[in-house]
């Protein structure tokens, strides 16, 4: 039997978190990637302050974390959710959601009233999972990746 569970990580967590994150963001962009190569020569100094300064979540499949969402505060009323991602192997399962709802949760607890991110437009898999809990779409074509921006009242 398969036990999963999502955990906001804390700073402690940063060894777990980095290996996550660095994986999430070969697997999006590939470890050529300006982000990537930044984040990949970041030192347990500046990972610990990413985890003190933006909520991050795992997915825990039998233990092995398995996924990544994040959230941080845009202002006072609204959190901005990123990085939401599953291993390739941990797909198709449903767990995106679970990801997804422990971040607004997370969102709801800071008392904002908005929640908002970015979703490319072709990306039809993730927008269904931003829709299905309730996210819409606020403004076409955000930055230089041509992003939509969803929001999601709370
Ligand atoms: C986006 C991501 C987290 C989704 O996780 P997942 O496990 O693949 O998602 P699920 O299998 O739970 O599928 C979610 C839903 O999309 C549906 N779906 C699957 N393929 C689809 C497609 N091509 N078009 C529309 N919906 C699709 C599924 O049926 C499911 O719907 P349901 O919950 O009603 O059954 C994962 O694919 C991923 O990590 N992708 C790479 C990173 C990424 O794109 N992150 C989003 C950045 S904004």
């Amino acid at each position: 039997m398969t036990v999963t569970r999502v955990a906001r990580l804390t700073e402690a967590d940063w060894r777990v978190f980095a290996v996550v994150r660095l994986q999430a963001l070969t697997d999006s962009l590939g470890p050529t990637d300006p982000q990537y190569r930044r984040e990949a020569s970041f030192t347990a100094a500046q990972w610990r302050r990413r985890l003190r300064e933006h909520a991050a979540f795992t997915v825990l499949v039998d233990d092995r974390p398995m996924g990544l969402i994040s959230a941080q505060h845009q202002s006072a009323d609204s959190v901005y959710l990123y990085s939401l991602w599953l291993a390739p192997d941990a797909r198709g399962h449903g767990l995106a959601g679970e990801l997804l709802e422990a971040a607004v949760q997370w969102a709801r607890s800071r008392q904002v009233h908005t929640v908002t991110l970015r979703v490319a437009p072709d990306n039809s898999v993730a927008r269904g999972i931003y829709e299905k809990a309730g996210f819409r779409v606020a403004a076409a074509t955000v930055g230089p990746r041509q992003e939509l921006a969803m929001s999601l009242s709370v």
